[in-house]
C-alpha cells in the first residue's frame, strides 16, 4: 500500500508530491484505459485485464474517498464499446455485476454513491436491476458520489438531452425562450454535479473518445502511459499534484 501523511500547512506529503488538501479536485473523472494492453503483455486473454482493472478501480475510490474528492466518474464502457466481441462484452457485463455484488457492502459502509451515467436501459437485465437497487441503497449517503459510465457516450447524452427538453416545451413544462446552460446541463445525466475538474486518461492515448463531451468544456486533461490495471494512488497524487500547478483562466486572465 502507498502511504501518505498530512504534512504542515495541510499538505499531503507522498515521496516527493505536496498534495495541497484546499485544492483538491472536487470532481475527477477517468478514461480506464489499457486494460486489454496490459493483459496482451502478459499473454493473458483480454478479460484478465478487465479483471485486473476492477482491482484499480476499488483502491482509486479509497484514495479519492480520502483525499475529499466529492465526485468520482468512471468511464467502464462507451456507446462504441458494443463493437467488440460478444465474448468480451458479456465478459464485462458480468464483472460489473460481481463487482456489483461484491463491493456493496464497503462501499455502502464507506458511505460511497454509487450512481451510473449513461442508458443503462439497453445492459443486460440483471445488470440494470443491480445498479439500480445499488443506487436506492446508497442514494442518501453523504460521501463521495461514484458514477459509473456504462453505455455512456456523450453525444448520446447531448441528444437525450436535447430530447427531453423538446418533450418538456411540447408538454408545456419549459418555456422554450428559458433554454440556458444551466437549463441544459439539468438534461444530462451529470444533473446537479459539478463538471470534471480533472480528466485522467492512462494508456498514452491522447482522445477523449466520446466522454463528458459538454461537462468537459473547462477541465485539465492529464495522460499517463501506464495501464489503467497499473495505475496506482501515487499516479493519483501525481495527476492532483499537476493539476494544482495549473493556472485555470476559464478564459479570463491570471490574477
Ligand atoms: C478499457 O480497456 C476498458 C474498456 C474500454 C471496457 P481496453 O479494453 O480499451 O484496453 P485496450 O485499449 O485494448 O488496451
Ligand atoms: C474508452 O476507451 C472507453 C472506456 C474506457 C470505457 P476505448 O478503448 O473504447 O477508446 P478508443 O477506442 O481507444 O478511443
Ligand atoms: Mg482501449
Amino acid at each position: 500500500m502507498f502511504k501518505f501523511f498530512k504534512g504542515k500547512n495541510n499538505k499531503l506529503k507522498t515521496a516527493s508530491i505536496d498534495i495541497d488538501f484546499n485544492n483538491v479536485p472536487k470532481h475527477i473523472a477517468i478514461i480506464m484505459d489499457g486494460n486489454g494492453r496490459w493483459a496482451k503483455e502478459r499473454n493473458l486473454p483480454r478479460t484478465m485485464g478487465h479483471k485486473a482493472g476492477v482491482e484499480t478501480i476499488r483502491r482509486i475510490i479509497k484514495e479519492c474517498d480520502k483525499l475529499g474528492v466529492k465526485y468520482l466518474t468512471l468511464y467502464a464502457f462507451s456507446t462504441e464499446n458494443w463493437k467488440r466481441p460478444k465474448d468480451e462484452v458479456s465478459a464485462l457485463m458480468k464483472l460489473l455485476v460481481e463487482y456489483l455484488k461484491k463491493e456493496f457492502d464497503e462501499l455502502n459502509r464507506s458511505n460511497v454513491v454509487i450512481n451510473n451515467i449513461g442508458d443503462i436501459s439497453k445492459l443486460p437485465l440483471e445488470c440494470q436491476k443491480e445498479l439500480k437497487a445499488a443506487y436506492e441503497k446508497t442514494k442518501h449517503n453523504t460521501g463521495i458520489t461514484m458514477n459509473l459510465a456504462l453505455n455512456y457516450g456523450g453525444r448520446d447524452e447531448i441528444l437525450n438531452a436535447v430530447n427531453g427538453i423538446i418533450k418538456d416545451v411540447k408538454d408545456s413544462k419549459l418555456d422554450i425562450n428559458k433554454i440556458d446552460e444551466s437549463v441544459f446541463s439539468n438534461y444530462l445525466f451529470t444533473k446537479g454535479m459539478p463538471d470534471p475538474d480533472l480528466i485522467i486518461r492512462p494508456s498514452g492515448e491522447q482522445r477523449i473518445s466520446n466522454f463528458l463531451l459538454w461537462q468537459c468544456a473547462y477541465s485539465e486533461f492529464w495522460y499517463s502511459n501506464i495501464n489503467w490495471p497499473d495505475f496506482s494512488e501515487q499516479d493519483l497524487h501525481k495527476a492532483i499534484y499537476d493539476f494544482q500547478n495549473r493556472d485555470r483562466r476559464f478564459g479570463g486572465i491570471k490574477k
